[in-house]
Formats: C-alpha cells, sequence, structure tokens
C-alpha cells in the first residue's frame, strides 16, 4: 500500500537505477513528491553484495543532480546509521521529526 502510493508520485527524472556490468539493478534512489508537495528521496537501497562501495551516495548524488535549485527532503527512522551517515556524505541536515 506504502510502495504503490509512492510509485503513484515517483519523479521519474530524477529517480537513479546504477547497474552492475550484467545490466542488473545494483543500486536505486527513488524520488517522489511527499504529501505536503515536497521532493522527497522516498527510498534508496543498495543489494547486499555491493554495499559499502559509496553506490548508495552515488546514485542519491545523480537524484540531486537532477533538481538542482530544489530543496530536497529523505526521512530516516531512528538508528538506520548507513541511511542517516550517507544522507550525511552529501550535506543533508537534521531538519526534525516528520509531521
Ligand atoms: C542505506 C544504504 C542504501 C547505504 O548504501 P551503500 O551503497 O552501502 O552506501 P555507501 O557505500 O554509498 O555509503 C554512504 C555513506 O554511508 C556510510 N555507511 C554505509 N554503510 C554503513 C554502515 N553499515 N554503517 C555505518 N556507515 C555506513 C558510508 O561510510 C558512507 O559514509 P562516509 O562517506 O562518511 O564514509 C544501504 O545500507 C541499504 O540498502 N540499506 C537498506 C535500505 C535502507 O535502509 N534504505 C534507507 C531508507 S530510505
Amino acid at each position: 500500500m506504502e510502495i504503490a502510493d509512492w510509485r503513484r508520485r515517483a519523479m521519474a527524472h530524477a529517480s537513479v537505477v546504477a547497474v552492475g556490468a550484467d545490466d542488473r539493478p545494483v543500486a536505486a534512489s527513488l524520488v517522489a513528491l511527499g504529501r505536503n508537495g515536497s521532493t522527497m528521496i522516498a527510498y534508496v537501497i543498495t543489494d547486499p553484495a555491493w554495499k559499502g562501495r559509496g553506490l548508495g551516495a552515488a546514485v542519491v548524488a545523480a537524484s540531486l543532480e537532477a533538481l538542482p535549485g530544489t530543496a530536497v527532503f529523505a526521512g530516516v527512522t531512528d538508528g538506520n546509521t548507513p541511511s542517516e551517515r550517507l544522507l550525511a556524505s552529501l550535506s543533508f541536515v537534521r531538519t526534525g521529526p516528520v509531521t
């Protein structure tokens, strides 16, 4: 249900998939319009076999490059250190809890 909702609001031009040499997806960044009209990194994921090689940061960076001059938000679940560090490495700043 939640995923279907995000897919309806997906911003395809800024969503990015990284593929390996065999053309299989290894990391992805989904950008979508938030319910309040904001632009959100709705999800970022890296294939477990490919984690820790900079791919998560690379796909989010590519999404940001497709959104020049746009304020971009992202949500992090408490305790998701990899996600928090990924976003911090791209200069995202903490704004507070989602309302
Ligand atoms: C979060 C996730 C996408 C990170 O992907 P990744 O390709 O491994 O990330 P990167 O290699 O680009 O690393 C980006 C930063 O996060 C840090 N990081 C990555 N994995 C980490 C871990 N397990 N613990 C601590 N820091 C970690 C890296 O050190 C790097 O920071 P740095 O530049 O300061 O060194 C990946 O762990 C994942 O798919 N998690 C499951 C899905 C998820 O929780 N998505 C986020 C919710 S939207």
